[in-house]
């Protein structure tokens, strides 16, 4: 985690800078990719042939699902919101609570949950193996053939792949003067001020995310049926309703926004921020009600729209 604004300049903007393709890959590699994006579209990984993961992960959405939150397997809406799966190498523990700590364990959370694919693993394997394609692509890239972990090791090499491509922001972190607008130009400076959005207190470069967790007061923590967030993973009074910091690359596409869905747009989304939270107890030191004009506000949005990149990992 990066601690080090006396070391960081967050307002040069060469911090900024990160790859806007994925890395090259080797032909097996490039082979492991291709698998996992098949088995990523298969609705053969779940119990009743019902949901695969880009039924909740959708590549036009930012690999995200344009709802509130979902709907499990019985209709029933989950209490989280679907996050995008862009730049996923810029984050160092996954989930909203960050319970999962790589993301090749993480694959196995959604298959085996009973609200989502509700699919044992032992039985996947022996579902898949009994598909002739699958049991030669397997057999010719791992030495073991059909295994839960393969299957997760391949899911987690193409969700590697999904990169944000090349915005208005990163053209602009590269030199190019003009790849921003006066606007946006204004609203990358809000977004670094102490004194005005202090966005950066949490949005660290190069990912946008400090990959801490915090609460911004969504939660009425006092409530015992609220979503304690972090503090189920990490017992700690200061984590309870902490949620981790979102990367915001492409964060355009995958609205609505927070961990609950309650911000249906950037705007709202920053007047939440200006209102500085709907519960108070609790929250995270560095999120305080924000003293700044419309003008301003609509500046720091046009920056947010800025980070869109123009291709998408697909
Ligand atoms: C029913 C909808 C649904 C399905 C199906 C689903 N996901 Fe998710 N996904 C979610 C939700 C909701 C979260 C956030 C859960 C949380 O934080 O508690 C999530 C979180 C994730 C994350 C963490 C992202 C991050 O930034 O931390 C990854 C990675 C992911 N899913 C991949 C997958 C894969 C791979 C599959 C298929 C094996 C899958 N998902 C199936 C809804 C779904
Ligand atoms: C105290 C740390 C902190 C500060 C300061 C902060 N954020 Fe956040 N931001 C977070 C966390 C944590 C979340 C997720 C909260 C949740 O859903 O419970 C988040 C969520 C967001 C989201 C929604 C992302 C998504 O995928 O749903 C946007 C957009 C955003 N922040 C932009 C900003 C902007 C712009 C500023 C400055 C005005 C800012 N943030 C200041 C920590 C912070």
């Amino acid at each position: 985690m990066l601690q080090a604004s006396e070391v960081l300049d967050f307002t040069d903007r060469a911090v900024w800078h990160s790859a806007t393709t994925p890395d090259e890959l080797t032909p097996r590699e490039t082979a492991i990719v291709a698998l996992g994006k098949q088995l990523f579209f298969d609705p053969r990984l779940s119990v009743d042939n019902s949901m695969s993961c880009a039924s909740c992960h959708q590549p036009d959405k930012g690999w995200s699902d344009g709802e509130k939150t979902p709907l499990d397997r019985f209709g029933e809406r989950i209490g989280r919101a679907t996050p995008g799966l862009l730049n996923l190498q810029e984050h160092t523990v996954f989930m909203w609570d960050g319970r999962a700590e790589n993301l090749v364990d993480q694959v196995a959370l959604p298959i085996t949950s009973p609200r989502e694919m509700n699919m044992d693993l032992d039985q996947l394997v022996l579902r898949l193996r009994a598909v002739p394609a699958y049991e030669s692509e397997f057999s010719e890239l791992y030495s073991d053939g059909v295994t839960a972990r393969n299957i997760q090791h391949a899911i987690a090499g193409f969700e590697k792949t999904l990169v944000s491509g090349v915005s208005d922001f990163s053209e602009w972190v590269a030199g190019d003067e003009r790849a921003m607008t006066v606007q946006q130009k204004q609203g990358f400076q809000l977004f670094t001020d102490p004194q005005k959005g202090n966005c950066v207190a949490c949005h660290h470069p190069p990912g946008f995310t400090d990959n801490g967790f915090h609460n911004l007061g969504l939660e009425n923590v006092q409530q015992e049926s609220a979503d304690l967030g972090r503090y189920n993973i990490r017992p700690v009074a200061l984590l309870k309703g902490a949620f981790r910091t979102p990367g915001l690359k492409d964060i355009e596409r995958t609205a609505p926004y927070f961990h609950d869905g309650s911000a249906a747009t950037l705007e709202s989304v920053m007047d939440y921020y200006i209102e500085g939270g709907r519960h108070r107890s609790g929250v995270s030191p560095n999120f305080k009600p924000l003293d700044i004009t419309q003008q301003e506000k609509q500046a720091l949005v046009a920056f947010l729209k800025a980070l869109t990149s123009r291709d998408a990992g697909s």
